[in-house]
């Protein structure tokens, strides 16, 4: 794209080194480049820095606007949370002392009851969409609660602090302990279209309505038909549960046994397309992976979740070699860490506990893991026309990383590598290492003064 044939004018240009992945590289180290971010937020040129005057001159911008990166930073993708729960984030931390179902019974539906009150819905979403912006997500698949008008409010929050974002009410009709937190199956359908209705209507550039049953279980096959229909009909995403414990599995059996896999429920309801992310997928069956490789869903891993629960491991080398898409997770509050470098570290941790009890199995790199939280999770929510790697024409979501800041948790010693910086950062990093946060070339971390 040359500035000639364009309107678009250059509002930001960085230099220094800059670390992604490609579907060839789990990461590609770019040294001494410079990368321009057009006044739309796209990325106009990544080109060697040797260019930079003609560049200047091309895309006319001044040389001494240029943001300088020092020795120990770099600029990566910003992170893609494939599945959060924005709705429990006020207990993240706490009540993981029991198995799922009753976790959900005793702890998650009480909670998620009092998003009726916008001042408390209010309260804890601004706190969520700050502190996973402030950690580097940029963007975050949420879930919010049954409640149309909180669920609204999680969009506006996340698009006023800048944040991309799918957001999904949740649907549940059934099997709710909590006989206040649960919806007659015709209400859940027209406040679902009217939560897509009003999203759709706010046209945020970012922020995006998502179909969301909760879990089968959750869900009568009426509701279930239903959900499936209004996605098809608006093209939209959709995101559940599936195959997170065994007893959960076993109870799907019994609720749907004219399907012959807890895959075959959502199949039959017409809710896995290339648009659908589903959490967990622990406990799945090779036959089950194959029907997400042909309808082009994917899975979110969320290892945190898996372990502090004790729900399941998920063996992501088989799910990467039956060719499904797969993105990282944190589940909170299944998950206890709103961070996605947390869930980096899990990832890895729970591979290399399946390599402990099977020494055959290959496990990840930290390269593979860098790649699933970021060009991996932007496949998996079918958005890496958008983000997930630093391509001219995509949107600048960007991480900028400084390993060596003051009183910071890394410490360096000489020759080390910008690959080893990397996997410092991924292993020891935390938010003070992130010093700016961009989503579409807006800058939104630090967070701008009130
Ligand atoms: N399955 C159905 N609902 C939930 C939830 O809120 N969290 C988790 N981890 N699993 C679920
Ligand atoms: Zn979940």
């Amino acid at each position: 794209m040359n500035r000639n044939d364009t309107t678009a004018r250059i509002a930001h240009v960085f230099s220094g080194t800059f670390m992604h992945s490609t579907p060839r590289s789990a990461v590609e180290i770019l040294h001494s480049c410079v990368l321009g971010v057009d006044d739309k937020g796209k990325i106009a040129f990544i080109e060697n820095h040797q260019d930079v005057v003609s560049l200047s001159e091309k895309w006319g911008f001044e040389t001494s606007d240029i943001k300088q990166l020092g020795q120990y930073e770099f600029l990566m993708p910003g992170m893609i949370d494939t599945h959060i729960h924005a709705s429990q984030y006020s207990y993240t931390g706490t009540a993981l002392d029991l198995p799922l179902l009753e976790w959900l019974n005793t702890y998650t539906f009480p909670v998620e009851a009092k998003y009726k009150d916008l001042d408390f819905a209010n309260n804890v979403y601004t706190k969520v969409v700050r502190r996973t912006l402030k950690n580097g997500t940029t963007t975050a698949c949420y879930f919010a609660t049954i409640h149309t008008e909180a669920s609204l409010l999680l969009g506006e929050l996340a698009d006023r602090f800048g944040q991309r974002a799918l957001v999904g009410k949740v649907c549940m009709d059934c099997n709710s302990a909590v006989p206040h937190y649960k919806e007659n199956p015709s209400e859940c359908k027209e406040e679902t279209d009217r939560f897509i209705k009003e999203l759709l209507k706010k046209e945020y550039l970012n922020v995006k309505p998502v179909v969301t049953p909760r879990f089968a279980p959750s869900c009568s096959s009426s509701l279930l038909s239903e959900l499936g229909e209004i996605a098809k009909n608006n093209k939209l995403h959709v995101q559940s549960h599936i195959s997170e414990n065994k007893e959960e599995v076993e109870l799907v059996k019994t609720l749907f046994p004219g399907c012959k896999s807890y895959t075959d429920v959502y199949l039959k309801h017409n809710l896995l397309t290339d648009r659908t992310v589903m959490a967990h997928g622990c406990h799945l069956t090779d036959e089950e992976l194959k029907i997400f490789r042909e309808t082009g869903s994917a899975i979110s891993h969320c290892p945190n979740s898996n372990i502090s629960i004790c729900s399941g491991m998920l063996n992501v080398r088989n799910v990467l070699n039956h060719e499904v898409k797969l993105g990282l997770g944190t589940d909170v509050a299944g998950g206890y860490s709103p961070s996605m470098l947390d869930a980096m570290r899990r990832t890895l941790d729970t591979s290399k506990a399946l390599t402990i009890l099977d020494p055959q199995h290959k496990t990840l790199s930290f390269e593979e893991v860098f790649r699933l939280a970021t060009l991996g999770g932007s496949e998996a929510l079918s958005l890496d026309d958008q983000t997930g790697n630093f391509v001219v024409g995509k949107d600048f979501d960007a991480l900028r990383v400084n390993v060596c800041v003051p009183d910071g948790p890394i410490d360096l010693f000489p020759g080390e590598a910008p690959k080893v910086i990397l996997e410092k950062f991924l292993n020891l990093g935390d938010d003070r290492n992130i010093t700016e946060v961009y989503v579409a070339g807006r800058q939104v971390v630090p967070f701008p003064d009130k």
